[in-house]
């Protein structure tokens, strides 16, 4: 591999496990991920027959047509089980422990499948007439405050951003949507994160995460890196509610504010983060935060980021993209993935280290030198 190829490639670890522990820690890993992808997969399916039920009721919506290549089940099983040897190789070479994602009680897991199907029809009823606007119409309360391009409902969800019942569905029907494998794709940048902390006093680090919505990267950082103390800031109350109620650690504290307004003194974070929030921003507010994430990154800080694949990074994958925005309300989606997101970051200084596709997700480190 030439110098070039190496500057795109994310770190790696390289502690070596004894092999009985190596495979007791890889069966408990296949059982947890693996029962994950059987549980999301049946609401999948099960969502999809409702669906079909539902629809004779419903107008009849345009055709919905992949512009490019869609790859198969097989293809994307294959891509998911790739992303989770990556994850339990890292777990095996030390650089975060065994993740215990999206754990729930018998109790609490039939609750949320409940409401999961339960807000299926009013999902399919927004889809079939284009009611993407509910949010914005109810009683003036703490929406008007709130940006217009924020104040929709984005993928159909119920009440948008802005309830807490939302928020507590939120990481379900993500789930749904990628069979178990978000929480993998979110800890890509884990890695980076945690060849950042090697070299550093963890209590002197200062991270923020951005868009942190119900804490899916904020909480496994934390507990990734026990030391390490993080903030998380997104627009939605309910949304951090729920991820300060799911923490559980006073290392974590929490801001209600714009990205595209840090409410922070220049240079006052070494590690930024920012997971699946680009592509629900128009393109004037993308640049926007990325002009905020460098005047409030220190010098030589890392920008970590998660976010949909754009079209051309996996060409299998492009027809799929292009499906998203026509099953789901994303009107910035189609924007992003054409976004030059490398060049978009060097304007503002932070330069790109590496990226890598994982799944339907990409992962990329930028840092900022100027
Ligand atoms: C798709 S969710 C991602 C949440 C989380 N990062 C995750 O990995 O699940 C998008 C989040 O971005 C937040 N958000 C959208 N626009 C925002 C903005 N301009 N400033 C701050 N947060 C915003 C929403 O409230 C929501 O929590």
């Amino acid at each position: 591999m030439g110098a070039a190829d190496e500057k795109l490639q994310p770190p790696v670890g390289n502690k070596s496990t004894p092999p009985l522990l190596s495979l007791a820690r890889r069966t408990r890993y296949a059982l947890h991920q693996g029962s994950r992808v059987a549980l999301y997969t049946l609401h999948s399916e099960a969502m999809r027959r409702m669906n079909k039920r539902i629809q004779k009721d419903l107008p009849d919506t345009p055709k919905i047509t992949p512009d490019g290549p869609v790859p198969s089940q097989r293809r994307m099983l294959a891509d998911i089980f790739k992303l989770f040897a990556d994850d339990l190789q890292a777990v095996e070479d030390g650089l975060y422990p065994m993740p215990s994602d999206g754990t729930m009680t018998a109790r609490e897991l039939l609750d949320t499948s409940r409401a999961f199907f339960k807000d299926v029809p009013e999902v399919a009823r927004r889809r079939a007439t284009g009611a993407h606007q509910e949010v914005n119409e109810e009683p003036a309360g703490f929406a008007e405050a709130l940006p217009r391009y924020y104040r929709q409902n984005f993928h159909f969800q119920t009440d948008g951003w802005l309830s807490e019942d939302s928020a507590k569905l939120y990481d379900f029907q993500v789930d749904v949507l990628f069979s178990g494998a978000t929480a993998a794709m979110r800890r890509k940048v884990l890695l980076p994160f945690a060849e950042i902390l090697k070299q550093k006093d963890q209590r002197k680090v200062a991270y923020l995460d951005i868009a942190c919505g119900t804490g899916g990267l904020l909480r496994p950082a934390l507990k990734a890196f026990p030391r390490l103390k993080g903030v998380g800031l997104d627009l939605s109350e309910p949304y951090l509610n729920v991820a300060r109620e799911r923490a559980k650690t006073r290392r974590a504290s929490y801001v209600t504010a714009m990205a595209e307004n840090l409410p922070f003194a220049d240079g006052s974070f070494d590690v930024i983060s920012c997971v699946f929030l680009f592509h629900e921003l128009p393109p004037k507010v993308r640049r926007k935060v990325l002009a905020e994430v460098s005047r409030v990154l220190k010098p030589g800080g890392s920008f970590l980021f998660v976010d949909s694949l754009q079209t051309g990074d996996v060409p299998d994958y492009d027809g799929l993209l292009s499906l998203f925005p026509q099953l789901f309300h994303e009107p910035y989606y189609n924007s992003y993935l054409k976004e030059d997101l490398t060049s978009l970051c060097s304007d503002e200084g932070l330069e790109e280290r590496w990226m890598t596709p994982a799944f339907v997700s990409r992962a990329a480190e930028f840092v900022k030198t100027r």
